[in-house]
């Protein structure tokens, strides 16, 4: 069998006395999408900082397709195909929307400008393409008419689809995604969901922060649940919303209830 595409492995994260991330471990399958779940302060962000390269661990491993990348910089992590999005927006206000979806991409990391200029024919071909790849990412997420707008200016939910834009302009193995449906409405939630199903359909892996159960029930093939940095259910949407352990910790019987109803 091959190795998942990313297997958290006894993962510890601790800030002064507090074990943040508490010796989790989960694996995340190629090809699907895992939904990590769990209150406000369970750990999911830390886990993403952890993942991505922004915090580094105190104890355990993370890999990428077998490979470890735990002592990797986050650029390192980038360029093995690691992209994420934040929980609360991080983009240059003042780019357009194609120029921050450009912000994303491969070539930049991987040549240097010196290099590109040295041979300007090859240069200004990446750059066509670059550009080609934005539009055709801008019009993927629903924003290719934004395209000139100032990225700050866009309407927040068109922020979220923008940094989603911009995480697949790195063409990921994985993509991470902390609360991508936050603040959203209720039918930029539904268009949001189509955008995600169209990736998983392409067979992107996807990890996924979400507090709307609803539309983590339906989205993911499996669930890691949290709660005070430890890992504290695991399994299919259905097994993991009918866990005793979990309605107590998380859901609340209200919301499980809801969530067994046919929609
Ligand atoms: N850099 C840090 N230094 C100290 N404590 C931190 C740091 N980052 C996170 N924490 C703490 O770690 C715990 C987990 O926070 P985290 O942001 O990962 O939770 P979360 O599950 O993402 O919550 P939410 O659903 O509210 O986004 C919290 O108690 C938080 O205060
Ligand atoms: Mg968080």
């Amino acid at each position: 069998m091959s190795a998942p595409r990313l297997e958290i492995d006894a993962l510890t994260v601790r800030f002064g006395g507090l074990a943040a991330v508490d010796d989790v471990s989960f694996a995340v399958a190629s090809g699907t999408v895992h939904g990590l779940i769990g209150p406000n302060g369970a750990g999911k962000t830390t886990m993403f900082n952890l993942i991505s390269g922004l915090v580094p661990p105190s104890a355990g491993a993370i890999r990428l397709d077998g490979e470890r990348i735990d002592a990797l910089p986050s650029w390192g992590r980038a360029r093995r195909g690691l992209a994420r999005t934040f929980q609360n927006i991080r983009m240059f206000q003042d780019m357009s929307a194609l120029e921050t979806v450009m912000t994303g991409m491969h070539s930049r990391l991987d040549e240097s400008l010196p290099a590109a200029l040295l041979r300007m024919g090859g240069f200004r071909k990446a750059e066509n393409e670059a550009l080609a790849k934005a539009w055709e990412l801008l019009a993927f997420v629903g924003l290719a008419d934004a395209a000139h707008r100032r990225s700050g200016d866009l309407p927040y939910g068109d922020q979220r689809r923008l940094e989603i834009a911009r995480a697949l302009a790195l063409e990921p193995r994985l993509l991470l995604l902390d609360e991508p449906a936050a603040g959203m409405n209720p039918s930029e939630t539904l268009a949001l969901e189509a955008l995600l199903e169209k990736l998983k359909a392409q067979g992107l892996t996807i990890l996924l922060v979400e507090h709307d159960m609803h539309f983590v029930m339906r989205l993911c093939d499996e669930i890691t649940v949290l709660n005070f940095g430890r890992k504290i259910s695991e399994g299919a949407p259905h097994m993991v919303r009918a866990d005793p352990v979990v309605v107590e910790a998380y859901l609340g019987a209200k919301v499980a209830r809801s969530l067994e109803a046919p929609q």
